[in-house]
């Protein structure tokens, strides 16, 4: 195994972070969503059969769990092992993570009542591991100068999950929800993003260096529905995020005609996945914001010179202008090779030209 790759000037200052903020860097950060996790032998071997949830709340199984991809990828940052539902789970809501599906609720959110059973997060007595697992991973991160990524499910999709019961293809209950009972639907996100502060707080005040909100399924709502009854949440809680005085990622999935929203979210980052081209998104988002992404993790699956054209075109489609890291559309498949993971960080190292210096006089090859 090999060791951290060597840095120096600490977590503000790298390639990570600075791209983030749209400044010049020296190589193009990359580092992959779900990079820990059932795709590394060495993470199914730490794991073993227990629950997702009692893993996360072990800080040295998580901080490692955190550590293995960085060691094996050579990433430009690391993020946190843990999970969305994680708040919501420590406030005793009653919610478990079923090994191929995700998360389950065992009463899930249906009227005015269930508010109650959403108190307030006190992330250091409800969860305390979280920060504990924080501070251990960037302990044995610090000499390289990698930096740790915090996160947390954005509102519309931890109450995705707690109104439909478990993972949902159509979001019935949860539009008719926010349709329906208008007042409710903005209690509850209220509760929520009160939620995702506390939990990000945490993170960062035990020392994590950027923050990503996961707004996975926001891609199935519509932009007037996003708008009106998601995206104030959200500018809530990336608000407090940047308060913190780190950069923030704001991601989902299926959110072409979103992103221009996004752009107005007050996130540094928006993250992309494979659908729009990133010259597209840069122009959807606007100016002012940084884009992340978006390789199809479907491609990532080889034969390595299928998956390294399409991370040629990601680069080129990518351009010049500083403020892209590199990441993949969406997580990382289960039956990924690692070995074309690690091929994969190299080449973006070698070929990535946004705001790197010196690109204008070796372009993006092939
Ligand atoms: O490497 C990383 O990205 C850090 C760890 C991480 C996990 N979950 C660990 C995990 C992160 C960032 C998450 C976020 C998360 N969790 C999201 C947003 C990201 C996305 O994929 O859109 C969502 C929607 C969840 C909810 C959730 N948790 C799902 C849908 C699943 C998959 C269920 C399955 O088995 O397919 C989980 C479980 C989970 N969370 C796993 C991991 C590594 C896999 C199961 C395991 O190892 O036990």
């Amino acid at each position: 195994m090999s060791t951290l790759p060597p840095d120096g000037s600490g977590p503000a200052g790298s390639p990570f972070v600075r791209a983030c903020r749209r400044l010049p860097v020296p190589h193009t950060p990359v580092w992959f969503m779900r990079q820990a996790g059932r795709s590394l032998p060495e993470y199914r071997a730490l794991r073993g059969d227990g629950s997702i949830l009692a893993a996360i709340a072990d800080p040295a199984l998580a901080a490692e769990a955190t550590l293995q991809p960085v060691r094996r990828y050579g990433v430009d940052a690391a993020i946190l092992f843990s999970d969305i539902v994680v708040p919501v789970e420590a406030v005793g809501f009653g919610v478990d993570v079923v090994p191929g599906r995700g998360p389950v609720v065992e009463r899930p959110f249906r009227s005015a009542d269930d508010l109650a059973r959403l108190r307030p997060l006190e992330p250091e007595v409800d969860a305390p591991y979280v920060a504990e697992a924080v501070r251990l991973a960037v302990a044995e991160l610090a000499p390289s100068g990698v930096p740790l990524i915090g996160f947390a499910g954005a509102p519309f999709t931890v109450a995705s999950y707690l109104v439909e019961g478990g993972p949902s293809r159509t979001f019935t209950r949860v539009k008719s929800l926010m349709h329906a009972e208008p007042d409710l639907w903005r209690a509850l996100l209220d509760r929520l993003a009160a939620m995702a502060v506390a939990f990000l707080s945490a993170q960062v005040a035990a020392g994590a260096a950027a923050v990503q909100l996961f707004d996975s399924w926001a891609g199935w709502l519509a932009p007037y529905e996003y708008e009106q009854w998601v995206l104030p949440a959200t500018r809530q809680v990336l608000a407090a995020a940047a308060a913190l005085g780190v950069p923030t990622i704001l991601f989902g999935v299926g959110t072409g005609e979103l992103l221009g929203l996004m752009g107005t979210s007050g996130a540094d980052v928006v993250g992309v996945d494979w659908r729009v081209p990133l010259d597209r998104a840069r122009a959807r988002v606007g100016v002012g914001r940084a884009v992340q992404g978006n390789l199809d993790p479907s491609l990532c699956l080889g034969p390595w010179p299928v998956t390294a054209a399409a991370a040629r075109r990601v680069l080129d489609e990518a351009g010049t202008e500083p403020g892209h890291v590199f990441n993949l559309g969406h997580g990382v498949l289960p039956e990924t090779d690692p070995g074309i993971l690690a091929e994969l960080v190299s080449l973006v190292h070698a070929e990535g030209r946004a705001g790197v210096t010196g690109a204008d006089r070796a372009p993006v090859a092939g």
